[in-house]
Formats: C-alpha cells, structure tokens, sequence
C-alpha cells in the first residue's frame, strides 16, 4: 500500500494570536490546493519562545510565522536568518529543515513591495523620494524594502524623534530623519507617501496630516489594514493619488511562507481577498 501523503502543520506563534486572520489565509489555500495539512495559531506568552521553538521540532511542524512580542528574539534563537531578517533583527518566518534545525527569515517587507506592485504594475521604487510615518516594527520592514528597491531618499518621521533617529543609524543608506511637526511640508516632491503608525486604525483617531504639498502623483499607503480605507487613504483618493491600502501586505507575506511549507507557491485571487475582506468589515 502506498505512503499516505504527509499531513503537514505550520502554525502563528504570537500574543495575542486569536485576532489573526493568518489561519483563515492558509487554510483557504490549503483547501484550494488540495494540500494534507493545517495552520494553526499558537498563543507563546513572553518569555516562552525558546520552549515553543523546541516544540515546532518535536511536534514535526514545517515551521511557523512569528508576530509580536515575539520578532526580535526569534531572529536571535533560530540557527541561520536570511539577510533581510539579519538587517531588521527581526523575522516572521521559520522553517524546520530536514534536519530539524530553523531557518529564519523575514517577509513583512516583501509583502510591502509586492503589494504595491500588485496594485500600480508601474510602480518603481526609485521613482523619487520616499516620506515615511512612524518608526515601529512595520516601519522597519517598509524602510529596509524601499532601501533595497532603490530609493533615492526615505524621509522619516516619527512621533517620538528618537525612535527614528535609531533606524537611521541602523539601517544607515539615504534615510533623512525629519521632524513629526514639519509632516506637512515634508511631503514636497514625494513619489510615496507611507503611514506605518497606528493612527487611523479602528479605534484610533485619524492621522493628522495636510496632503496639500503632496505631488498627485505620489502613490499613498498605509500598512493599516482595518479599516480597509482608513482616513489618509480616503484624503489621498479624494484628491486623486494612487492609493494602496494595508491588507495586500499582510497577504503577500504569506504567499513565500506557504511555498517554504508546503512546496506550492498560492495565489491571490479575488475571492480570497473577498473572504479576509470580509473578517475586517464593509469600507
Ligand atoms: N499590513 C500589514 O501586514 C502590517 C504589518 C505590520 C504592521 N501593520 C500595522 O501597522 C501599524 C503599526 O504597527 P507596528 O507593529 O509598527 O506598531 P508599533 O511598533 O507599536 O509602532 C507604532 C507606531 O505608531 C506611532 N504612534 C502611536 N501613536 C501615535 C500618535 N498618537 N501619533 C503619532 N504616532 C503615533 C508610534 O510612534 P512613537 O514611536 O512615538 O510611539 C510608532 O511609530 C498597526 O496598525 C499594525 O496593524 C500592518
């Protein structure tokens, strides 16, 4: 009798994890392709993560993704780390390798380009300078990717000056540490305007910013994804830029993680997009 085919188990290692629309993506694609196996979320409360690590092995999972509190450590405990997630010091994928060690890796920032790709085929990141808000963890991976495309300059912005002053030094390459006060003027010849602070999440008032200085034909994101349209990308549109909203990005990162697990590269189709869509409400 043949083998049954392997069942194969990844998983979300994070705390909180219940809110993640991660085990809905894989699940829907593990379906759609037919694949033995399941995605599912793994609540690692702090100071847990080596344990869990040990455990992914143990249990024969095919690996995991990573998210908050967890990034920054996982980079340091994992056996070998892709250069992107050695740069960020922090990574959002592992894959147990045959021989049972991890490989680390992150794909937050690919997830970013790729998205934008997907909605403006033309955009190019060397298209001109980069405005960016906030400096927290998804700022680090949209920093590092736009580095990486091409960018001639990223302005950033933060809050808490500070925070931003680190990246810079961190990451070094054309990044210019601007004021939080000085947002609006920052915005002056900008190809891309991105907003990674949490502002203007449900539940948190809007960013405040004037776009009047902003080209119209600077392409506009914001990393939030719920709500779908949250009020900067409302602005951007009414005034006629090209907008990209967050959830493109949490869907590409999952499309490299699926690959390295369960051997098939999936797609983003419309209907899967309706589904998670659907999780986050009507915009
Ligand atoms: N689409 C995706 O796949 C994806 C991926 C990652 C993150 N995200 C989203 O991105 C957002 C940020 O996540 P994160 O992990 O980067 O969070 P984080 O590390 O906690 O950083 C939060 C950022 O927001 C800024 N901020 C908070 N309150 C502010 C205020 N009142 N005014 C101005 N700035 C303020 C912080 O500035 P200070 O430094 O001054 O506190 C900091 O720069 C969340 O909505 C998250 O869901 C989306």
């Amino acid at each position: 009798m043949a083998e049954p085919k392997p069942f194969r188990v990844a998983g979300l290692i994070g705390w909180p994890v219940a809110q993640s629309r991660s085990p809905l993506l894989h699940g829907h694609w593990l379906a759609q392709y037919g694949i033995a196996g399941a995605y599912v979320p793994l609540a690692v409360a702090p100071g847990g993560l080596a344990d869990a690590l040990r455990g992914l092995v143990a249990l024969g999972f095919a690996g995991a993704n990573v998210t908050v509190p967890h990034k920054e450590e996982a980079a340091r405990l994992v056996d070998r780390i892709d250069a992107v997630g050695r740069r960020m010091g922090a990574i959002n994928l592992i894959v147990v390798e045959p021989d049972g060690t991890l490989s680390g890796s992150n794909k937050d920032g690919y997830g970013f380009v790729e998205s934008l790709r997907e909605a403006h085929p033309a955009w190019r990141g060397d298209a001109g300078p980069a405005v960016v808000l906030g400096a927290g963890g998804g700022a680090r991976s949209v920093v590092v990717s736009l580095l990486d495309e091409g960018a001639p300059g990223v302005r950033l912005l933060n809050r808490t000056r500070a925070r931003a002053e680190r990246l810079r030094d961190e990451f070094g390459g054309a990044i210019e540490v601007i004021d939080w006060d000085a947002r609006d003027q920052a915005l002056d010849g900008a190809a891309l305007l991105v907003n990674t602070t949490t502002q203007g999440m449900t539940g948190q008032p809007a960013l405040e910013i004037g776009l009047d200085a902003l080209p119209r034909s600077a392409v506009v994101c914001d990393i939030v994804y719920n709500p779908l349209v949250p009020p900067l990308l409302a602005a951007a549109r009414a005034r006629g830029n090209p907008i990209v909203g967050g959830l493109g990005m949490l869907l590409h990162q999952a499309r490299p993680a699926f690959a390295a697990w369960f051997g098939v590269m999936p797609a983003i189709t419309p209907d899967l997009r309706a589904k998670i869509e659907a999780t986050i409400g009507a915009t």
